[in-house]
């Protein structure tokens, strides 16, 4: 089963899917991470995100799209696939389309994150990640127990550098202009469900994996009686 995770910049699409991604035992595909992670090593692909990333702005689909490709190829994207931050807007969810098929593969559900706009702001100003092994964290909605390190490997909780009120402006401008197109898209081609994500993580965590367990029953069903 592939799966993307569609929603606003702090809709919880990260939270999500890596929780997901550990009880389904599905990879977990984040193009931010990704992105990230090259900027970090200063890799040729980082040197030419990092100016898009601090500006909030999309990085250039074909850098992108070239990720994915290589990503969905690996072995721990057979059993499935969850993808986070990735189909940002039309293209994208072409290519990924046409990538997909080429591998056998295709996108089953997609799950819309539905947030308003003070929630996302709340959650992304308070956002802290830790430095060594990427676990999310709030400071007020999802603490960790020892202020400014991991809940899990102990390394340092640091604020990411486009999450500053104004890059989160920006991000979110980016988002409503072409998340509704995104939107129309998988509303005409594919699975599409939306969900209330403005309650609490848990609760949001239940939906989805609601959602993800009926899909297995209803292909299984069919499969049995084909
Ligand atoms: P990316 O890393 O994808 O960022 P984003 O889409 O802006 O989303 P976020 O990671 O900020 O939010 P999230 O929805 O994952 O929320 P989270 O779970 O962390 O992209 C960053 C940049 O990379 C882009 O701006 C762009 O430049 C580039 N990029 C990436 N993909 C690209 C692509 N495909 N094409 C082109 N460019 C691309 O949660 C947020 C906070 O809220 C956390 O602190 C969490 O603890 C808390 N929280 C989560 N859920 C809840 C809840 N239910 N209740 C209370 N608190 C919650």
């Amino acid at each position: 089963m592939n799966l993307i995770i569609l929603g606003a910049p702090g809709s919880g699409k990260g939270t999500q899917s890596v929780k997901l991604s550990k009880e389904l035992s599905f990879a977990h595909i984040s193009t931010g991470d990704m992105l990230r992670e090259a900027v970090k090593n200063e890799t040729d692909l980082g040197k030419k995100a990092r100016e898009y990333m601090q500006k909030g702005q999309l990085v250039p689909d074909e850098l992108v799209i070239g990720l994915i490709d290589q990503r969905i190829k690996q072995k721990d994207a057979e059993r499935g696939i969850i993808f986070d931050g990735f189909p940002r807007n039309i293209n994208q969810a072409k290519s990924l389309d046409k990538i997909l098929n080429e591998n056998n593969k295709s996108v089953d559900t997609v799950i819309n994150l539905e947030t308003t706009e003070d929630v996302v702001i709340q959650r992304l100003c308070g956002r802290r990640v830790c430095k060594k092994c990427g676990a999310i964290f709030h400071i007020k909605n999802m603490p960790a127990k020892i202020e400014g390190v991991c809940d899990h490997c102990q390394g340092e909780l640091y604020q990411r550098a486009d999450d500053k009120e104004e890059t989160i402006k920006k991000r979110l401008d980016v988002y409503t202009k072409e998340n509704a197109a995104l939107m129309k898209f998988y509303q005409e081609n594919k699975k599409f469900i939306s969900l209330d994500a403005n309650h609490d993580a848990d609760i949001v965590y239940k939906e989805i994996l609601d959602l993800v367990n009926d899909y297995n029953k209803n292909t299984s069903r069919a499969a049995t009686s084909a």
